[in-house]
């Protein structure tokens, strides 16, 4: 049978816009906030509601398809078969429980490995970075445009501290000279929005050493629509089930990055 992706993105908008309105309307309640495996990994009630409502109204209206959710109110995933949504709630936890700002809901839609549909919901700019394989990517009803080779020198990339300094996955002088060489350095927070400011030339790179699949599902397919290269660290692709390094980059930039900071 022939999926029908208009109708998908659809309702994948229509509920991203609803769960972001019910996000806005929480910021006058109080918040219960937890933490999972350590004590700077926050989830709050917020988080887990927002998953939930996406899994009911997905159960709903599409009962074949499947889900990957961050806080476990999904499906227990092991294959990439048929259609499988891949979704971050809340994806920036820190930074909505501190800043009420710099966070985004997260989406993608994958069928049998290949992403088709890619959301990042900006909820506090109400900015909706959206794309469907092959029809562009958008930012609310703008197209984005294609994305130009840029040069280290002249690039503005995003990376977070922590992987220039003693760390348990990557040796901090191995970037230190990339931060050196670049233009600008920035860390925002959330990967989902780090790699929708790439979407959108808002930044030229985004670096990473340790993603779960819901934090860069919904980017993988804006970046790649728009012609930017997602990889782990090392060029190769991202594995959707598994954690990755992510390395999010304008095409050209990508391979000096490699060539020069990493393969030496
Ligand atoms: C986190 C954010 C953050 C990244 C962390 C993620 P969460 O997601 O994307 O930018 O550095 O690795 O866990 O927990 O806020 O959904
Ligand atoms: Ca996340
Ligand atoms: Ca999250």
């Amino acid at each position: 049978m022939q999926v029908k992706w208009e109708e998908i993105d659809h309702y994948a908008r229509q509920w991203i816009r609803e769960a972001g309105a019910r996000i806005r309307a929480t910021f006058a309640e109080k918040l219960t906030v937890e933490t999972k495996s350590h004590r700077n990994d926050l989830v709050t009630n917020v988080d887990r509601e927002t998953e939930r409502f996406f899994i009911e109204n997905i159960r709903k209206t599409f009962p074949d398809h499947r889900v990957l959710g961050e806080e476990g109110f999904g499906d227990n995933i092991t294959t990439l078969e048929g259609i499988v949504w891949i979704i971050d709630p809340i994806d920036g936890t820190m930074n909505f429980v501190h800043q009420q700002r710099n966070f985004a809901i997260s989406i993608g839609v994958f069928e049998k490995g290949v992403g088709m549909l890619g959301y990042v919901y900006d909820v506090v700019q109400d900015e909706l970075y959206a794309a469907r394989k092959g029809e562009g990517a958008f930012l609310n009803d703008k197209p984005l445009s294609p994305l130009e080779p840029v040069s280290v020198s002249e690039a503005l990339i995003s990376l977070n501290a922590t992987w220039v300094t003693e760390n348990k996955r990557i040796d901090p002088s191995v970037l230190a000279p990339l931060v050196k060489d670049a233009r600008g350095m920035r860390s925002y927070g959330s990967a989902a929005l780090e790699m929708a400011y790439v979407a959108a030339g808002r930044l030229d790179a985004y670096i990473t050493m340790r993603l779960s699949p819901w934090d860069f599902a919904g980017g993988l397919v804006l970046v790649q629509e728009v012609g930017g290269i997602v990889t782990n660290l090392y060029g190769e692709p991202l594995r959707l089930l598994e954690r990755n390094s992510v390395f999010v980059s304008k095409p050209g930039l990508h391979e000096e990055i490699l060539k020069k900071y990493i393969h030496h």
